[in-house]
C-alpha cells in the first residue's frame, strides 16, 4: 500500500494545498490577496503593469534599467504572425466567441518562432506580449476593421487600448487598464493556474499549459462571469428594481453573477480596489449614474444572498466590478473575459516557470465509486 495515499476525498479539491508559490497569497478568510510580497490595495493602484509584471517573474520592484529591459523584451513580439491574424480572420468571420479565437490564436502564436529556441522564458515573453495584441485584432475584425499594428512607444495597457481603438488613451484610461490588470494579475492556486501547472508539469510547452488555462477561464464559474455580471445591472435599470429583480432570480434557483467565491468568505479585496478604480475612472468623465446604480445592486444582492443562503457567507467577488471598471473604459462586454486573459497570462507564465523549476509531475489520486464483481457476459446474452 501506498503509504503518502491521503483517502479523503475533497471535493472540487477544496482546501487541498497542490503546489507552492511566492508569487500570490489568498486569504479567504481576512479578505486579503498578497501579490509577492505586497497587499493588492497598495501595489495594483500605482505600478504599471510592467513594473507588476517584473515583481511576479523577478520577485522584485524593476529598478529603471530592468523595467527598460523587460519593455524592451516584450516590444517586438507585439506583432502578430501572418497565420494567427489569419486565423483570427476566420474565427471573426465565423463569429465565434472572443474567448474561443483568443484559444485558437493562443494555439498558433509560436508559429513564427524558430522551431529549436523554445526555451521557456522567450515563450512567456511572448505569450504575454501577444494576449492583447490578439484579443485587439480579433475585435476589430470582428467589427469590419483593420487590426492596428502595436505602437512601439506606447507600454503593455495603452497599446492595448491603442490597438483596439486606433486612438491614443487618455492617462486616466491607462490608469484604470493598469489597475485591472494589476488587480487580476495572479491569485492564488484558482483553475486556470491549476490547469496552466498540470499540463506544464508533465513537461509540455508553455503554449499548450497557457492555452489550457485560457479554457479553464471561459467558463462562466470563473472568468466568465463579469459579462453576465454588467448585464444584470443594465436589465435592473434603476435603484428601485434591484430587490424585485434580485428576489426573482434568487427564488428562481438562479446564481447571481459577480458574487460569491470558493475562498473569500468575506468582500473580495480585490473587489475593493476595481471599485475604487471605476470611481475614479468614471469621475474623469462617464456615466456617473451606472457607478451609484451598481453600488445599490451590489448592496442589495449582498443583503439578499443573505437572506437566501444563510450561513454561506456570500459577498461581491472580483467579477462585479470589473465589469463596471471595464464598461468605464469603452470595451465591450464580450472583451471582459479575453481582457482577463490578457492579465491572468503573467500570472500562469509565472507559475509554470515555478512549476518548471519543482520537477514534479501534478497526478493527484481518485476514490472509485463504482462496482468491482462484474463478470463477464457475452455480447448475445446480454440483457439490457
Ligand atoms: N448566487 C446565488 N447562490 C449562490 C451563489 C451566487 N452567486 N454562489 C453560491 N451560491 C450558493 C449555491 O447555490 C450553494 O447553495 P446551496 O448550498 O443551497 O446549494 C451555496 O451557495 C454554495 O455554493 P457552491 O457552488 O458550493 O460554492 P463554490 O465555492 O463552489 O462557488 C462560485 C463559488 C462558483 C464562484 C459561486 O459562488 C458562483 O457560482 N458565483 C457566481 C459566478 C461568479 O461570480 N463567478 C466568478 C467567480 S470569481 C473568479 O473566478 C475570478
Amino acid at each position: 500500500m501506498n503509504s503518502t495515499l491521503n483517502t479523503g476525498f475533497a471535493s472540487g479539491l477544496q482546501g487541498i494545498v497542490a503546489a507552492q508559490t511566492r508569487l500570490s497569497h489568498v486569504d479567504g478568510q481576512r479578505g486579503e490577496l498578497i501579490l509577492a510580497g505586497y497587499r493588492v490595495e497598495d501595489v495594483a493602484p500605482l505600478a504599471s503593469f510592467e513594473e507588476m509584471v517584473h515583481l511576479l517573474w523577478y520577485d522584485h520592484l524593476p529598478t529603471a534599467a530592468e523595467l527598460a529591459r523587460l519593455q524592451q523584451a516584450l516590444a517586438p513580439w507585439r506583432a502578430l504572425p501572418a497565420a494567427t491574424l489569419a486565423l483570427l480572420r476566420s474565427a471573426a468571420q465565423a463569429e465565434r466567441p472572443a474567448m474561443d479565437a483568443l484559444r485558437m490564436a493562443a494555439g498558433a502564436f509560436d508559429l513564427d518562432h524558430p522551431t529549436g529556441v523554445q526555451d521557456d522564458v522567450t515563450m512567456g515573453y511572448m505569450l504575454l506580449a501577444r494576449m492583447p495584441a490578439a484579443v485587439a485584432a480579433y475585435w476589430r475584425l470582428r467589427q469590419g476593421l483593420t487590426p492596428i499594428p502595436p505602437e512601439p512607444a506606447l507600454g503593455h495597457a495603452a497599446n492595448y487600448l491603442y490597438m483596439l481603438n486606433g486612438a491614443y488613451p487618455t492617462s486616466a484610461q491607462v490608469r484604470g487598464l493598469e489597475t485591472y490588470l494589476n488587480t487580476v494579475i495572479d491569485h492564488g492556486l484558482n483553475a486556470s493556474t491549476f490547469t496552466a501547472r498540470v499540463i506544464i508539469a508533465t513537461r509540455s510547452d508553455m503554449v499548450s499549459a497557457i492555452t489550457g488555462a485560457l479554457g479553464a477561464l471561459k467558463g462562466p464559474l470563473h472568468g466568465g462571469a463579469p459579462g453576465p455580471a454588467l448585464d444584470m445591472v443594465f436589465d435592473i435599470g434603476a435603484a428601485a428594481q434591484a430587490e424585485p429583480y434580485l428576489r426573482a432570480k434568487l427564488e428562481a434557483g438562479e446564481r447571481l453573477m459577480g458574487f460569491g467565491h470558493r475562498v473569500y468568505k468575506v468582500r473580495d479585496p480585490r473587489a475593493e480596489v476595481l471599485a475604487a478604480a471605476a470611481r475614479k475612472l468614471y469621475a474623469a468623465g462617464g456615466d456617473g449614474e451606472l457607478y451609484t446604480l451598481a453600488r445599490a445592486v451590489e448592496e442589495t444582492a449582498v443583503r439578499l444572498l443573505a437572506e437566501y443562503k444563510p450561513g454561506r457567507n456570500l459577498q461581491t467577488n472580483v467579477e462585479f466590478y470589473t465589469a463596471l471598471l471595464l464598461h468605464g473604459l469603452g470595451m465591450p462586454t464580450a472583451l471582459f473575459t479575453p481582457t482577463f486573459a490578457a492579465a491572468r497570462v503573467a500570472g500562469w507564465i509565472g507559475h509554470a516557470w515555478e512549476q518548471t523549476a519543482t520537477g514534479r509531475l501534478i497526478r493527484p489520486a481518485s476514490e472509485y465509486i463504482g462496482a468491482t464483481d462484474r463478470i463477464w457476459t457475452p455480447l448475445e446474452e446480454r440483457l439490457v
